[in-house]
């Protein structure tokens, strides 16, 4: 990196997931034949409504700047829908739409976070929240999870990491990469500790067995909720997100949001209000086939002699310790893109405590989920 760059730049690492994807593609360009597993795209069309609302509003000319807090029709679905999922009346004022969940972390964390400050993450953990914090100047503190208590947050070890200088615990419920769906006392006791909960709730509504996800809004009044329309939606790609703040955090996100970003694209608003009102079989056919799925890579990675200590309860993952064929997860998911043509991301993507694991996305169908592990089995040999 020449010198000339911000500092800020050096604190923060690749995004491991998309290095492989982008690797993959140039192995693709080259004519072969990748079998992808490496991201959280969910693999499903959008529900059709949103792309004829898309579609529509940009032949009607919706191409404009909005509101830089959202169109209110969205911000009004927004809060229904989250009303209705959590049983907490929410405010449309309180919402703030984004170009994804991603840019809502940004605007959060660049409103927490000063130069020194810490945020409390429970690990392993998505790859990009340190990078966020780091990349505003503060520091990630790790809790580790324990896959044997199916990766519970221990709000009595939460509450040690707490110095003066904790300014949220963040909490991924259910997680990426883990599929860990935090319990109501879980939730609980994190809002009883002297801190504002960041609460990361893009998996919401892709939950198994009976699992219920508890929003940080059903127990915190000072709670910060990220979610978006890339997961539940499949709509990765049009990059749509929102934060429901506190009341007093609105100003301030909406001027970060007017001079960083000026508003998310018009016509993709539309497409969140028909996924919204029209959307939800579309999560449920997504709901389905994760479920299958989990199922069905989960139990031929461990047949093939991968530990899955338990099946994801939430999310489309499966983190699967791969420490029999190697501890370097880069250096493994480097040789199985190799030799098999079966792209995943390395474990360390995801903290050192996910070293020597490697997360697979339960998005590829059936008899692609068939074919990656035959052509993992064959490959073993040389993986190890
Ligand atoms: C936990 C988590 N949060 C946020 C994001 C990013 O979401 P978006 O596409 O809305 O920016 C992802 C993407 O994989 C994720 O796994």
């Amino acid at each position: 990196m020449p010198e000339a760059y911000a500092a800020r730049v050096t604190k923060i690492e690749p995004f491991l997931a998309m290095e492989v994807m982008e690797r993959a593609f140039a192995m693709e360009r080259e004519g072969e034949r990748v079998l992808h597993f490496e991201i959280g795209e969910p693999g499903f069309p959008p529900p059709q409504a949103a792309v004829r609302a898309c579609e529509e509003a940009l032949n009607r000319g919706a191409t404009h700047y909005t509101d830089s807090r959202g169109l209110d029709a969205l911000r009004r679905a927004i809060a229904r829908d989250k009303s209705r999922r959590t049983g907490v009346e929410v405010d449309p004022g309180r919402v703030l739409v984004t170009n994804g969940t991603s840019s809502a972390m940004l605007l959060v964390f660049s409103l927490l976070v000063d130069a020194g400050d810490e945020v409390i993450v429970g690990t392993p953990h998505y790859p990009c929240y340190p990078n966020f914090i780091r990349f505003c100047g503060g520091e990630p503190v790790f809790v580790p999870t324990d896959p044997a208590s199916g990766y519970a947050l221990d709000v009595d070890r939460v509450k040690h990491a707490i110095t003066p200088r904790t300014r949220a615990v963040l909490v991924c419920s259910p997680a990426n990469p883990t599929g860990a769906v935090q319990e109501p006392e879980v939730m609980k006791g994190l809002a009883e500790l002297d801190v504002p909960i960041l609460s990361d709730e893009i998996y919401d509504g892709l939950v198994y067995d009976g699992a219920r996800v508890t929003s940080a809004l059903e127990v915190s009044e000072r709670a910060f909720v990220l979610d978006g329309f890339s997961k539940r939606y499949a709509m990765t790609g049009f990059r749509l997100g929102y934060v429901i703040a506190p009341e007093a955090a609105m100003r301030p996100l909406q001027i970060m949001q007017q001079n960083l970003f000026i508003s998310a694209n018009e016509f993709v608003q539309y497409a969140g209000i028909a996924a919204l009102e029209q959307g939800g079989e579309t999560v449920e056919t997504l709901r389905r086939a994760f479920d299958g799925r989990r199922r069905r890579l989960g139990e031929g990675l461990r047949s093939l002699g991968f530990g899955v200590p338990s099946l994801p309860r939430g999310a489309f993952y499966v983190f699967a310790d791969a420490r029999f064929l190697s501890r370097d997860s880069r250096a493994l998911a480097n040789r199985l893109l190799e030799t098999a043509q079966v792209a995943v991301t390395p474990g360390i993507d995801f903290g050192t405590a996910g070293e020597g694991w490697l997360r697979f996305s339960c998005t590829a169908a059936d008899a692609t989920i068939d074919e990656a592990l035959e052509r993992i089995g064959r490959a073993l040999p040389e993986l190890s």
